[in-house]
């Protein structure tokens, strides 16, 4: 897997979805992650999304240093992308796939199933600061790296 050398290089990584371990077993199925191994970046924040509406979105923004993996724990919801001008779109819905999103990428999470459960995994604490919620600010500091 590559893995940026700075946050610079960070930034070229593509967004991606990554396949975790899953033990199976009859008495439940298992999923693990560890940091710099199955997810790129080393982890500073975890957190989750949930009794969210059915059909609702979440997001519409990006972040200047942040990378995020984002893993649907149940249920399942879609993820729109824009790096740039480009777009692509994924739908998550197994437990043991999430999506790595590095950061200056803009997205939006959405179409949430009912009772689903959305995991959050970042490389940074929480600042206010570190986000672009204007989409034509985000644009600008794209198209600056
Ligand atoms: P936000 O990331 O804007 O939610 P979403 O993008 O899903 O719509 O966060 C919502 C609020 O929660 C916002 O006021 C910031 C706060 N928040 C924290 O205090 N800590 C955190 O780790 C996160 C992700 C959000």
């Amino acid at each position: 897997m590559s893995v940026g050398k700075d946050k610079k290089t960070m930034y070229y990584n593509e967004v991606k979805e990554i396949e975790l371990p899953k033990i199976k077993d009859l008495r439940g199925n298992l999923t693990f992650l560890e940091q710099n191994n199955h997810i790129p970046f080393p982890i500073k924040r975890v957190y989750w999304i949930y009794d969210v509406p059915g059909g609702e979105n979440r997001g519409g923004h990006a972040f200047k240093n942040t990378s995020e993996f984002i893993i649907p724990l149940s249920g399942g919801f879609t993820v729109d992308i824009k790096r740039g001008e480009k777009k692509s779109f994924f739908q998550l819905t197994q437990t043991n796939k999430g999506l790595y999103v590095p950061a200056m990428t803009w997205r939006k999470i959405g179409s949430f199933i009912s009772n689903s459960v959305c995991l959050v995994i970042t490389d940074t604490e929480f600042k206010d600061n570190i986000y672009i919620r204007d989409f034509m600010e985000y644009i600008k500091i794209y198209n600056t790296l």
